[in-house]
């Protein structure tokens, strides 16, 4: 599964980064037509807001790909310690040509698999998750280190598709993108997402668009 992960994900940069952030007209098509009218970069930019600028703490993107959404965002939160951790080595390969270009030297990239955190337990003040609770193989690992990680009062911040909302990307998760490995069934829907974070998390925003979700929680 996760050598699948790897080869799905080993595709050229322009072509992933061109596709994520719809700048090609056919990933504009395939994205507003068909995933449910959703904008990705619009719902990065939203998620991200939830970060402030003056951020001071130590905070981990996971998985970090290539750093399309969030090179701007890391450029100026200068007080940060980020960690940016993925599977793919190839994804890191990109998101740490494209930091270097943009001079961005507070963000440690770093190989690995969510469900099996190298970092101590209570490390982090933030976790933010971007578009990756739909790919992970192992949801429940991911679910279980990333809350072993945050500290007690941290904010795990959150975006990613949710199956049940919409019948045309419910369609498209499980035919395409789960054949091309760029998603991993099974998906959880809106109640299941409830159930996970509300034991262990306090939730400051949860909201559904189209087929998304982005949420913000804080830790008990
Ligand atoms: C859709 S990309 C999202 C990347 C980035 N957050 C963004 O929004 O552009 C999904 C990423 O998840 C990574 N990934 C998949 N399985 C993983 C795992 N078990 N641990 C860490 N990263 C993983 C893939 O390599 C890929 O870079």
């Amino acid at each position: 599964m996760a050598d699948k992960i790897t080869s799905s994900y080993r595709m050229s940069r322009s072509f992933y980064d061109d596709f994520i952030t719809q700048s090609s007209w056919w990933s504009r098509l395939y994205f507003n037509l068909l995933w449910g009218g959703v904008d990705d970069t619009e719902i990065a930019r939203r998620v991200l807001r939830w970060i402030p600028y003056d951020f001071a703490g130590r905070m981990l993107d996971v998985p970090v790909g290539s750093a399309v959404f969030t090179v701007e965002k890391y450029k100026r939160m200068k007080g940060a310690e980020i960690y940016g951790l993925d599977y793919s080595r190839d994804m890191l390969q990109r998101a740490e040509a494209r930091l270097r270009e943009a001079q961005v030297s507070n963000v440690t990239l770093q190989q690995g698999d969510v469900a099996s955190l190298p970092f101590p337990d209570s490390h982090f003040d933030y976790v933010l998750c971007m578009n990756g609770l739909h790919v992970f193989p192992n949801k429940e690992g991911a679910y279980s280190e990333i809350l072993r990680t945050l500290k007690a009062g941290g904010m795990l911040i959150a975006c990613f598709y949710v199956a049940g909302e919409q019948k045309v990307p419910d369609f498209l998760a499980k035919h395409f993108m789960a054949r091309m490995g760029w998603f991993t069934p099974p998906f959880d829907g809106v109640a299941d997402v409830r159930r996970r974070l509300e034991p262990k998390y306090d939730i400051v925003n949860f909201e559904v668009e189209g087929a998304m979700l982005y949420f913000r929680a804080r830790k008990k």
